[in-house]
């Protein structure tokens, strides 16, 4: 199973993020560093283009450095886009932001040409504690500005740098199966919308491939290198006192423990997605997609050819 998040309103987000875009001169996109491509919005993507665009790695204290090295690396090398990362424990981010921002439209700037700034991301990627990291005094309220909505916060990042808030939610959008699970696992959607084992097996699949030095210290296993998913998560139950009666292991408690342990960081510092992974799932996904296509068109031709033949 596949999983599938979808909210509703995107229409009306849509068409708000479209209006809201037409001031703006740079867009900074929040993304989860431990899963930079599962958590862009591809709404963002499409509706963006052509613009500007500063990628903020967020919550980089929980993800893998090394890792994030690659996405910063990638991102840097695509044209019009800037990227860096970040987490809550930072002081003074506009300064930063504020620099790349500079970097990206050098030809704005200053009080006759101020730099406009859209700020978006998905729920839970870290956009408010940013933004309250940031505000401080420094908020003002719009006046009557051309494309600014009445009564909408303008942050000032520098005296002629102003950032604005997306209007609306921005739900991720699953096009991957990998980047549905990768963001089941972050906690970025609802509980009633995954299998909660399904999305732990995924997720202890992965660390076995990546990180099995940090998951076998954390839940002191012994070599795990010839198991499969479903008997580390057994292991996990056992460890842990996850059992029924009967000793049996209650799988549910397990992945609980697992996911919960993975969104606070203590298994360790772990990325679920480097950007050739990503590539790959990519491909797959569309041709995935393209061989569905394909077998509808023959089915639907199959139909026609009947419903012909009958006549
Ligand atoms: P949002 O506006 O994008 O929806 O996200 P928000 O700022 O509410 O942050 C979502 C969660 O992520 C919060 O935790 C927040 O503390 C945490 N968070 C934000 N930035 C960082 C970061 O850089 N590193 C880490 N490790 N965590 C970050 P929460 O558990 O939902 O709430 P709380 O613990 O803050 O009460």
């Amino acid at each position: 199973m596949a999983i599938q998040w979808f909210p509703g309103h995107m229409n009306k987000a849509k068409k708000d993020v479209a209006a809201r875009l037409k001031g703006i001169d740079v867009v900074i996109e929040m993304l989860d560093a431990r899963l930079p491509a599962s958590s862009a919005n591809p709404m963002i993507k499409a509706l963006s283009r052509g613009k500007p665009t500063l990628k903020v790695l967020n919550k980089q204290d929980l993800a893998d450095p090394n890792v994030t090295r690659l996405w910063l690396d990638w991102y840097n090398a695509k044209p019009g886009t800037r990227a860096l990362g970040l987490d809550a424990s930072e002081r003074s981010p506009a300064q930063r932001l504020v620099a790349a921002c500079r970097e990206l439209v050098p030809n704005r700037g200053g009080l006759e040409k101020p730099i406009r700034v859209m700020i978006c991301g998905i729920p839970n990627v870290g956009k408010s504690t940013l933004i309250n990291t940031m505000t401080g005094r420094k908020i003002a309220k719009t006046g009557n500005m051309p494309g600014v909505t009445k009564g909408e916060q303008r942050i000032l990042l520098a005296d002629d740098v102003e950032l604005y808030d997306t209007p609306g939610m921005l739900w991720p959008k699953i096009e991957v199966e990998e980047g549905g699970y990768n963001l089941a696992a972050s906690g970025a959607v609802g509980r009633n919308a995954m299998d909660e084992e399904e999305v732990a097996l995924e997720l202890i699949a992965y660390l076995m491939r990546h990180y099995a030095d940090a998951l076998t210290a954390r839940y002191r296993l012994d070599d795990i290198s010839v198991l499969q998913d479903y008997e580390v998560l057994e292991m996990v139950a056992k460890k842990r006192g996850a059992m029924f009666g009967g000793g049996r292991p209650n799988m549910q408690k397990a992945s609980e423990i697992v996911l919960t342990e993975f969104r606070d960081g203590v298994i360790g510092r772990i990325t679920l997605e480097r950007p050739d992974e990503w590539t790959a799932w990519v491909k797959k996904a569309k041709e995935l997609a393209a061989q569905r296509a394909a077998e509808k068109q023959a089915r639907i031709a199959e139909y026609e050819a009947k419903k012909n033949k009958g006549r």
